[in-house]
């Protein structure tokens, strides 16, 4: 029979994580989890509440309150805060430049991360973030940090951005991303970093094609290898 597995695709701000996650899940016949619209679904919460988002312990009470629910959606899988779709609004400018704040308190991370361990408890799972490999899931069977260059994840965010009718300079967006990514890299909870069992892909000059059949290939020979 073949294997059910746990995959974690971890990896700084628009290296191509969820683009590839749900591609690879949808090839498996797997569950796709976007971790980081959990965080961004609890920043965005919280500032329509005009919630002061240092303040932990309301962020993380605000947090435990609220329920996430994914549905199915082809091709964007809807976020909903109870019957409230916050697919799009989860996006907006304001919620990326704040989601780090909010994704630095442990309250926070406590409450998502247990969440999410249950989402995956079955197996048949592509699950993205920044803590996957490392803290989420350490037994995931499959390992992938993904990465790219700074200035060619602000290109893709760019060129994301000129099809919604966003005109933000292309030097901003590589200082938010860079910004983001640091932040998310010295945070003491749950740091960004590479799981030391995890495989590198540098998708600099790969298309989302190749992307998904290298990791493809790997879900693969694990399954094989677990038969
Ligand atoms: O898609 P993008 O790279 O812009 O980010 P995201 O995956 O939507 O995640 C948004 C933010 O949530 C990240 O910058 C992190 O601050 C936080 N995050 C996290 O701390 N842990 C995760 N497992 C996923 C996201
Ligand atoms: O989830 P994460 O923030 O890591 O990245 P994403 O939202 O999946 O990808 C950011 C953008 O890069 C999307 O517009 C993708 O279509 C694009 N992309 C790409 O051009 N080449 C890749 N190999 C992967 C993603």
């Amino acid at each position: 029979m073949v294997s059910a597995l746990q995959v974690a695709i971890d990896g700084p701000a628009s290296a191509g994580k969820s683009t590839v996650a749900k591609l690879v899940a949808k090839q498996f016949n797997y569950i796709y989890c976007d971790t980081g619209a959990m965080y961004r679904a609890i920043t965005y919460a919280a500032l329509q509440q005009h919630m002061d988002l240092t303040d932990d312990i309301a962020v993380a009470q605000l947090a435990k309150q609220t329920k996430i629910i994914f549905q199915p959606g082809d091709p964007v899988q809807r976020v909903l805060i109870g019957t409230q779709d916050i697919t799009e609004a989860i996006r907006q400018p304001e919620v990326t430049n704040n989601v780090s704040t909010v994704a630095a308190i442990a309250a926070v991370r406590e409450e998502l991360v247990r969440q999410q361990r249950e989402i995956a408890s079955h197996g048949g799972i592509v699950m993205d973030g920044r803590d996957i490999g490392t803290t989420v899931l350490p037994a995931a069977e499959v390992k992938i940090f993904l990465v790219a260059s700074a200035h060619e994840r602000a290109v893709r965010r760019y060129k994301e951005n000129v099809l919604k009718g966003i005109d933000t300079p292309l030097n901003q967006l590589q200082e938010e991303i860079e910004l983001r990514d640091k932040k998310d890299s010295t945070r003491k909870v749950s740091p960004l970093t590479q799981a030391s069992d995890a495989q590198k892909l540098d998708t600099t000059s790969l298309s989302i094609e190749q992307v998904v059949e290298k990791i493809s290939d790997v879900i693969t020979k694990k399954q094989h290898e677990l038969c």
